[in-house]
């Protein structure tokens, strides 16, 4: 979007740190920057003065794992990718390195290109730096056909496209990819996507894992991390030893002791981008302050809200435990199965109802924190006490498991005396669909939208869900006895409740 209100020639800044091959070879010769705007739609790109555009010569098919990746905005962003195997027009995948002649062929006028793509796909480059632009990306196969009719392979058929890599999380590092790519070098140095999808891993042998499944979050993460530090390691050799911009740093605040990132920068492209991502930091953070002002002047009784001394955040599970009891009261809460605990991560509000006032609570949630075990004072104090604590349903809570008197937890839920969610995450909407079915109350403190994952909220037609507030909004909506306070903590601290 800003490069679009641009003027037609602009510079495009030149991310090295994620095109760690984007380096002319030839030091000796400039590299030209000054490139066109980039184009709004592939029928936009083919209006222009590029009838050749997307030339077979041009397109390459790419296989690879993503060492890094960034998103710039709404519709531009970037990966590097670790090259495993390649294809071009009428040719079979290849595994051994690139051919130099492809990009050495492909510049699109002299000066311009020369040297850039070359560096991208030539024998020396094991990684590339992509560009993913929106526009240009055929998430629905549209021109599949038409794009790689001469095209002797077969690709996988069973994967979809995916759809412009908008977030982080849609592109994990370690994330196998194929790619469609096309050389643009008056838009962009890197190889531009035209269409990509992720290459799953081979499933396990053996039984699928049961439904709804747990996972083990220390494993998770020791496995991130492991991945994290082997793609950093792998862009520090691409680079030849260069080190990256410290981005917390750059971003004007102080980075931790021991920080092996480079705390210079490099050249006044690295200066003007180092500028524009401030600059754009202050607007989101304008826009925050915003949301937060509209989320605070929501109706409700604001008492606690308005306190001038708010608890921290790490204090919410006592405070929320405190308000379920005041307003439900301990019986209510003690009633039948009592309280389902929805995505209650480690517990604490679970523990703080069960074992400081005795609520029987069940804590619902697929993420097993030490292997299920409870921190070992916590074991003490039961063992000294004599109570049992509170169960954990490792399971994700959703209508496969909890839907009908038929699912395997469909019971739980409809002897619980109140369904509450303190931060839930993905779970939130859930609670409140699944619990009005059941006819069960419920209480829950929402914190993210995951805009991405329930794209088709809307407050009402062609007005989608994408803030707090919005949210907030749209789940009082289900049903008109819901009614919504705040808590005493800082941070996400309304309440929707059924009373
Ligand atoms: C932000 S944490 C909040 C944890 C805890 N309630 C707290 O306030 O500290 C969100 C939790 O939601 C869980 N979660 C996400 N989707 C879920 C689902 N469908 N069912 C149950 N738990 C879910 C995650 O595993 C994670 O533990």
């Amino acid at each position: 979007q800003r490069q679009q209100q641009q003027p037609h020639t602009t510079t495009i800044i030149t991310s090295s740190e994620l095109s760690p091959a984007m380096e002319s070879p030839d030091k000796s010769e400039p590299v030209n920057h000054e490139r066109r705007i980039l184009p709004a739609s592939r029928a936009e790109l083919l209006a222009g003065d590029l009838p050749e555009a997307l030339a077979d010569g041009r397109r390459l098919w790419i296989r690879g794992t993503v060492l890094s990746r960034r998103v710039l905005s709404r519709s531009l962003a970037f990966a590097s990718v670790r090259l495993e195997a390649h294809s071009e027009a009428g040719m079979p995948w290849q595994t051994e390195k690139l051919h130099s002649k492809w990009g050495a062929s492909q510049q699109h006028d002299g000066a311009e290109a020369r040297g850039e793509l070359q560096a991208h796909l030539s024998e020396a480059a094991a990684v590339c730096g992509l560009c993913f632009c929106a526009g240009l990306l055929d998430a629905d196969g549209d021109f599949e056909a038409t794009d790689e009719a001469s095209w002797w392979h077969v690709v996988c058929q069973e994967t979809a496209w995916a759809a412009f890599p908008g977030r982080k999380g849609d592109l994990p590092i370690g994330t196998l990819l194929e790619a469609s790519v096309a050389s643009l070098p008056m838009y962009r140095p890197e190889p531009m996507v035209l269409r990509w999808r992720r290459l799953e891993e081979a499933a396990p042998p053996g039984d699928p894992p049961p439904v709804p499944s747990a996972f083990n979050m220390a494993r998770h993460h020791a496995a991130r991390d492991a991945i994290n530090r082997s793609a950093k390691q792998e862009l520090l050799k691409a680079r030849g030893g260069q080190a990256t911009l410290c981005r917390v740093w750059s971003a004007g605040r102080e980075c931790c002791d021991g920080c092996e990132c480079r705390h210079v920068l490099a050249s006044p492209i690295e200066d003007a981008r180092v500028a524009d991502i401030k600059s754009m930091r202050e607007e989101s953070r304008a826009a925050a302050a915003l949301e937060r002002s509209l989320y605070d002047e929501a109706s409700g009784d604001v008492s606690a809200h308005r306190s001038e001394a708010k608890a921290e955040k790490t204090q919410r599970a006592e405070l929320f435990a405190a308000w379920l009891l005041e307003t439900y009261g301990a019986d209510a809460l003690g009633a039948g199965g009592g309280v389902l605990d929805v995505a209650g991560g480690r517990g604490d509000l679970s523990w703080a109802l069960s074992t400081g006032h005795e609520v029987p609570c069940t804590l619902v949630d697929p993420a097993l924190r030490r292997d299920g075990q409870l921190r070992s004072w916590q074991r003490r104090a039961l063992r000294k006490s004599g109570r049992e604590g509170f169960r954990h349903v490792a399971a994700e809570f959703g209508p496969e498991a909890f839907g009908s008197p038929a699912t395997p937890y469909g019971p739980l839920l409809l002897s619980a005396s109140l369904v509450v969610g303190l931060h839930p995450d993905q779970a939130t909407e859930a609670i409140v669909d699944l619990a009005l079915a059941a006819g069960v109350r419920f209480a829950v403190v929402p914190c993210c939208v995951f805009t991405h994952l329930f794209p088709s909220r809307e407050l009402e037609p062609g007005q989608p869900v994408r803030s707090l507030n919005q949210f907030c909004a749209y789940l009082r909506l289900k049903d008109s006895r819901i009614r919504e306070t705040f808590l005493g903590f800082e941070g996400r601290n309304k309440v929707l409740y059924l009373p």
